[in-house]
């Protein structure tokens, strides 16, 4: 395999200060990328960049709400104008589930979670989209999740933000296909980032709570979501859009 199947592609990846965007980050690091990190916590972003990545010229560190209209308009435009193109963009920034039953869920809460899982998705994506087609074409890969495809209590507005990231998805490949653009979902299971471990309290306890529910027996690693990531990114999936890739140790298959 080509070791580097990124090479100098410039890749937006927002959500970077959690563990799965800062896995993403780094694999397509190694794979050649440019990368443009957003993340609306600043400080968090920022620490794990120079602790994870080092200082490099390739890597460009942005504070951005996603479900901002005018801060995205600008994050983009800026990375653009920064790198000279922009051919690559994950919508990895989410919110956490807050467990409550349907019924119980407040306004503000379902609205913030539409807000940032779903609307920041597609204003991102609205933003780059006239980058990647100045570009002659890219990628846009929306990080869903496997809770998008079933339910578990408590997570009703997660899980109808994770359902139409698919569908938002699908409407852009079928948009875009014509501008060589592909778009691509991955839904991944439960994996041990700090997500989990703040909900869960320790690792232990999240393999408790979540490791039997996965036929694999385990949950799954931020590196093995980022190699997923990686391929569907990558020339080797150019024939794949408007579909999602489900990695979750056999979660949805049972
Ligand atoms: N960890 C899991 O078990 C799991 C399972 C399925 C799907 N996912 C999805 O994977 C992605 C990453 O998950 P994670 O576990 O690394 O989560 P995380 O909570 O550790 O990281 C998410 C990051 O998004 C950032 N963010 C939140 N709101 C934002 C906003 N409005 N603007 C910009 N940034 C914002 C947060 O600051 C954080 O750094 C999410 O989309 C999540 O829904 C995670």
């Amino acid at each position: 395999m080509n070791p580097k199947p990124l090479q100098d592609r410039v890749a937006l990846i927002t959500g970077a200060a959690g563990d799965l965007g800062a896995a993403i980050a780094a694999r397509f690091l190694e794979a050649g990328a440019r990368l443009a990190l957003i993340d609306v916590d600043a400080a968090q972003l920022k620490a794990r960049c120079e602790r994870e990545l080092g200082s490099s010229d390739r890597v460009l560190v942005l504070a951005c709400n996603v479900a901002h209209p005018e801060q995205t308009r600008t994050a983009v435009d800026q990375v653009a104008r920064h790198f000279g193109a922009l051919n690559i963009l994950v919508n990895n920034a989410a919110t956490e589930s807050t467990r409550t039953p349907v019924a119980e869920v407040s306004v503000e809460e379902w609205r913030r979670t539409l807000d940032v899982n779903l609307t920041g998705a597609w204003l991102m994506a609205k933003w780059t989209i006239p980058h990647l087609r100045r570009a002659g074409g890219g990628v846009i890969l929306n990080v869903a999740s496997q809770l998008g495809h079933v339910a578990t209590a408590g997570s009703s507005a997660y899980s109808a933000s994770k359902a139409a990231l698919l569908s938002l998805t699908r409407s852009i490949a079928v948009d875009c296909a014509a501008d060589h653009i592909r778009a691509v979902s991955l839904s991944p299971g439960a994996v041990m980032t700090s997500r989990l471990t703040r909900r869960y309290g320790t690792e232990d306890e999240v393999n408790r709570a979540l490791a039997g529910k996965h036929p694999l027996g385990r949950i799954g690693r931020p590196r093995e979501l980022a190699e997923a990531a990686l391929y569907l990114v990558s020339d080797g999936a150019s024939f794949v859009t408007g579909s999602d890739l489900l990695a979750d140790g056999g979660y949805t298959a049972v």
